[in-house]
C-alpha cells in the first residue's frame, strides 16, 4: 500500500488575480487590522477525492466557494484547521515559525476526524505560496503578523454518517494585530461550568467542533466582562485544562513553572512546547502536572503562585490578571504582567522576528 511518504509532491497551478484590492485600500485595511476581520487577495485550494487523492492544487484569487446544501461538513462538522503566523524579519524577509509542527498537528487532527492526511511538505508549500503572493498585506503595526489559516472540510454530497469521500483544503490569510481588543495589561478569565472535551473525545484535535462547544461559555464570559473562558476537566470538574483558544502556564514563587499535561483533552500547543523549551534552557524547572482550580485560588491568595499566563499563536503570551467564576473571583499577583511572563514573551517574539539567535532552527525563511 502506498504511504504518504511515497506520494509525489503536488504541483501548484497559479491563477492570476483579475482585480486585487487597490494599494490605497489595502493600506487602509491593514493600518489597524485587529484580529480575524481583514483578508488578503489570494488563497490556496487543494481537492481530495477517494480513488484520486490530492489534486487540483491552485494558488488563485480568494473567493466564495459554492457548497451543495448536502455537503457533509454542513451536517456532521467534519472539519479541521490550523493557525500559524508569517513574520517579517528585520532584513525585510518573510518567515514562518515551526510550520512543520503545524503540518504534523494538522495530520494528527486529520487522523482523529477520519480525514485524509496531507504531506507535510505540501502543507508547508501551500502556506509558503499564499504568504508570498500576499506579503504586501503584512501589517506595519506593532506586533503585527500575517495570520495563516489552513483548513480542510468534508465536501461530499451525502447524508449518511460515515467519513466523506471528498474533501477540500484551503489556506487563507488575515493581517493581524493584537488578539485581545481590550488592550488591558492582563486578561480576565471566566471559569466555565461547561466542559470542552472529555477523555476519548476530540479535545487534542484542532477541529471546528471543539470551538463550537466553547461558544456558549465564551458568550457568557464576554457578557460578564471577561476576555476568555477557562475549561476544567470533564470527569471531576476540578482540574485546569486550557482556555478557549490558548494553553496556560503557572509561575510559582520558587521560580518553577507548571502547565497542564497533554492527556488527550487539550490542544498540544506549539507555543506551549516552545516556551517549555526556552524556560528549561534558562535553567527553570517546568512541570507538566495536573493543577486544580481550588489549589490555584489558594496559591494565589498565599502568594505561592506569582504569575499566570496564556499562550498560543493568536495570543502569543498574555498575562492573566483576574479569574472569576460562580464561586467568586481572585487576582493573580499584582493583576498585571509578571516578570517571567514578560521575559519569556520577549524571548519568543525576538526569536520569531529574527532579533535573537534561533538555536533550534524554528524560524523558516521564505525569501
Ligand atoms: N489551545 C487551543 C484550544 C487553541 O485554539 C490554541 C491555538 O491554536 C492553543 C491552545 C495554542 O496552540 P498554538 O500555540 O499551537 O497556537
Ligand atoms: C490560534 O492561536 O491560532 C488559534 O487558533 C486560537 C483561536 C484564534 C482559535
Amino acid at each position: 500500500m502506498a504511504t504518504l511518504a511515497d506520494a509525489q509532491a503536488l504541483e501548484f497551478a497559479t491563477m492570476a488575480h483579475p482585480s486585487p484590492v487597490p494599494a490605497d485600500e489595502r493600506e487602509a485595511l491593514i493600518a489597524s487590522p485587529g484580529f480575524g476581520t481583514v483578508f488578503t487577495d489570494h488563497m490556496v485550494s487543494i481537492d481530495w477525492d477517494e480513488g484520486i487523492g490530492w489534486h487540483n492544487a491552485t494558488l488563485g484569487p480568494r473567493e466564495p466557494i459554492a457548497l451543495d446544501p448536502a455537503s457533509s461538513v454542513l451536517h456532521y462538522a467534519q472539519e479541521i484547521f490550523e493557525g500559524l503566523k508569517a513574520y517579517r524579519l528585520d532584513d525585510g524577509s518573510m518567515a514562518l515559525f515551526r510550520p512543520d509542527e503545524n503540518a504534523k498537528r494538522f495530520n494528527a487532527s486529520a487522523r482523529r476526524l477520519a480525514m485524509p492526511e496531507l504531506r507535510e511538505a505540501d502543507f508547508i508549500e501551500a502556506v509558503r505560496l499564499a504568504v508570498m503572493a500576499d506579503k504586501d498585506w503584512f501589517p506595519k503595526v506593532e506586533g503585527g503578523s500575517l495570520y495563516i489559516r489552513p483548513f480542510m472540510f468534508a465536501n461530499e454530497h451525502f447524508l449518511g454518517v460515515r467519513p466523506a469521500k471528498k474533501y477540500k483544503f484551503l489556506v487563507i490569510l488575515s493581517p493581524a494585530g493584537n488578539y485581545f481588543k481590550s488592550g488591558a495589561p492582563a486578561v480576565s478569565i471566566w471559569v466555565s461550568d461547561y466542559t470542552r472535551a472529555a477523555p476519548g473525545g476530540t479535545g487534542a484535535a484542532k477541529c471546528g467542533g471543539n470551538y463550537a462547544a466553547s461558544l456558549v461559555p465564551t458568550k457568557e464570559a464576554f457578557e460578564r466582562g471577561h476576555d476568555q473562558v477557562l475549561f476544567l476537566d470533564a470527569a471531576e470538574h476540578k482540574w485546569i485544562e486550557e482556555l478557549g483558544g490558548m494553553n496556560l502556564f503557572f509561575v510559582f514563587d520558587d521560580g518553577t513553572l507548571l502547565t497542564p499535561p497533554l492527556t488527550g483533552t487539550i490542544l498540544p500547543g506549539i507555543t506551549r512546547d516552545s516556551l517549555m523549551t526556552l524556560a528549561r534552557e534558562e535553567g527553570l524547572t517546568v512541570r507538566e502536572e495536573k493543577y486544580s482550580l481550588d489549589q490555584w485560588r489558594e496559591d494565589a491568595a498565599s502568594g505561592k503562585l506569582v504569575e499566570t499566563f496564556a499562550c498560543g499563536t493568536a495570543a502569543v503570551v498574555t498575562p492573566v490578571g483576574k479569574v472569576a467564576g460562580h464561586d467568586g473571583e481572585f487576582t493573580i499577583g499584582s493583576g498585571g504582567p509578571g516578570q517571567l511572563t514578560t521575559s519569556l514573551k520577549q524571548k519568543l517574539v525576538d526569536i520569531q522576528r529574527g532579533k535573537m539567535a534561533d538555536s533550534h532552527d524554528w524560524v523558516v525563511r521564505l525569501d
